[in-house]
């Protein structure tokens, strides 16, 4: 679909890169040229993906453990960055948690846990990634990854959906304000791509597959390659005049539904909470 150089000597950062769709957008834009920094918080799953990268594309993979709801950590990533390749060209805000769970029952904390990854953590990479690429007066390019319940809202997900609508709005706003220094501000909303992350959080009891299978007109799920070639895509240079821009990719489901576990709420709601129940992890 594209020049093998087309992310040519790039450094891209991805967080919730040792993993899923991050670890697919990864591995593409090594293919295409691009030197790559892999953050998250589980060293050895960042490793384990910087070593299949290398061994599949040859890129240069830096692997910079980080929380990205901890400033200083990610502070401290993007100048690990800089000190290995001279420079953040991307970053593309990928981390995120989320789970299924009937709002009245949802804690404070609860809450916290997933704004605090998606909305905050996005926030810390993005100002301390801008704040590198407007020192380095060469511009940028910053991606996040959210979802079509950005803008429908969804029940049942409700930290998730208020964080990736911030997320979007963050990168509306800076889309604008930070045109001055060249960088670009986008975002993609995929619709269900199965991951193991996203299947775990997201999928309750048996027949949710298909469910959600059937919700979608393409009659699919979408493939990691198609996201990952959307990305490239906005990440190139060809794309300079994308900005503010949020890109679906869904196979058509949020046009011919909207939000995506709104099925739940039809469903008996002693069931449907049954389910969310088994699905909480236990605290020993
Ligand atoms: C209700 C829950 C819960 C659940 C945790 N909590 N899981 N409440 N239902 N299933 C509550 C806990 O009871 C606790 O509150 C609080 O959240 C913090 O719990 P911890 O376990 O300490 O949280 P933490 O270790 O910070 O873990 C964060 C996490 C976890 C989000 C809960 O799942 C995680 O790290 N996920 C990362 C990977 C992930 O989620 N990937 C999926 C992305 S998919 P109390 O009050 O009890 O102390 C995605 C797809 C979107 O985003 C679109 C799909 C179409
Ligand atoms: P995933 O594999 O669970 O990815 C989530 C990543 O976030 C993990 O690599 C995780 O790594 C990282 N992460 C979580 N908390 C973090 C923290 N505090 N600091 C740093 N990193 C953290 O799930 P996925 O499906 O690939 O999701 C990737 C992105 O796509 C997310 O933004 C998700 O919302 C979005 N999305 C997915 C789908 C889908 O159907 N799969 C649909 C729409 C949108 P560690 O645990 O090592 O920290």
């Amino acid at each position: 679909m594209f020049e093998k150089t087309l992310l040519s000597q790039k450094v891209i950062v991805v967080t919730g890169g040792g993993t899923g769709l991050g670890k697919s957008m990864a591995t593409r834009f090594g293919e295409l040229g691009a030197k790559l920094v892999l953050t998250s918080r589980k060293e050895e799953n960042l490793r384990t993906a910087a070593r299949e990268i290398e061994a599949k594309t040859g890129a240069q993979v830096l692997v910079v453990p980080c929380d990205v709801r901890n400033y200083d950590d990610v502070e401290k990533m993007i100048q690990g960055t800089v000190e290995r390749f001279g420079s953040v060209d991307c970053l593309v805000n990928n981390a995120a948690g989320n789970f299924l769970a009937a709002t009245e029952d949802l804690s404070p904390r609860g809450f916290d846990a997933v704004v605090k990854i998606v909305l905050n953590g996005t926030f810390h990479a993005t100002v301390a990634a801008g704040k590198q690429m407007i020192a380095q007066k060469t511009g940028g390019n910053i991606l996040s990854i959210v979802t079509t319940y950005a803008w429908t809202g969804s029940a049942f997900v409700i930290p998730s959906a208020v964080a990736k609508a911030g997320v979007l709005a963050l990168m509306r706003s800076l889309a604008v304000e930070w045109a001055e220094y060249k960088i670009r501000c986008n975002a993609i909303a995929p619709g269900p791509f199965p991951t193991e992350g996203a299947w775990a959080a997201l999928m309750p009891g048996t027949g949710a597959e298909e469910q959600a299978r059937a919700r979608i007109p393409a009659r699919r799920f979408g493939e990691h390659h198609e996201l990952a070639n959307l990305a490239s895509y906005l990440l190139a240079d060809g794309s300079a005049y994308v900005t503010g821009a949020c890109y679906t990719i869904d196979g058509g489901e949020w046009l011919a539904n909207g939000g995506s576990f709104n099925q739940l709420a039809v469903h008996d709601r002693t069931a449907v909470k049954q389910l969310l129940a088994a699905m909480k992890p236990k605290r020993s």
